[in-house]
């Protein structure tokens, strides 16, 4: 490899070639290894197979014949919110929209996971989305709006009489 250098030191241009090709093998390495199901959610969230990862470094052959989901899917049809979109719109829980799609994804499968959350744990799961708009506050309310309603459906259905 030459490089041109405005020196022309011969020894600077030897340095910057086995760096360029020392950054080219760590990244092929990192590439290599990589697994989309070990990442969290961010911007530009999927669920693979149930489970979250980043679309953005996801090859289309890593995931041959897996079950792809987005932001689309929590939508119960067309036109139609579903119960956790619904709630961010009620509470103002999101500004340009750019991180919205990562942290709906995000949100839902945490709500699977931890069904009635303390603002201290849905902001650590959050801290993993950076939102430049929205401060947080409301994707948290919007949240745990969520968690409740649904305590709130599964303890009337408790308390709902048997009907003989
Ligand atoms: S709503 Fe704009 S970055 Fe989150």
């Amino acid at each position: 490899m030459r490089l041109l250098t405005p020196t022309g030191n011969k020894r600077f241009n030897e340095l910057i070639g086995f760096l360029c090709i020392t950054l080219a093998v760590l990244i092929a390495l990192a590439l290599l290894s990589y697994s989309p199901k070990d990442a969290s959610f961010n911007v530009s969230a999927a669920a693979i197979d149930g489970s979250p990862a980043r679309a953005c470094l996801t090859l289309a052959a890593q995931i041959d014949g897996c079950e792809v989901r987005t932001v689309e899917s929590l939508a119960p049809s067309a036109g139609r919110l579903g119960i956790l979109q619904a709630a961010f719109k009620r509470n103002h829980a999101l500004q340009c929209g750019f991180c919205t799609a990562g942290i709906l994804m995000s949100c839902a499968d945490y709500l699977k996971r931890v069904p009635d959350p303390t603002e201290t744990q849905v902001r650590e799961m959050l801290s993993g989305h950076l939102c430049r708009c929205t401060g947080y506050t409301p994707i948290v309310a919007a949240v745990l709006d969520v968690a409740a309603l649904r305590n709130k459906i599964n303890e009337s259905i408790k308390k709902e009489p048997e009907h003989a």
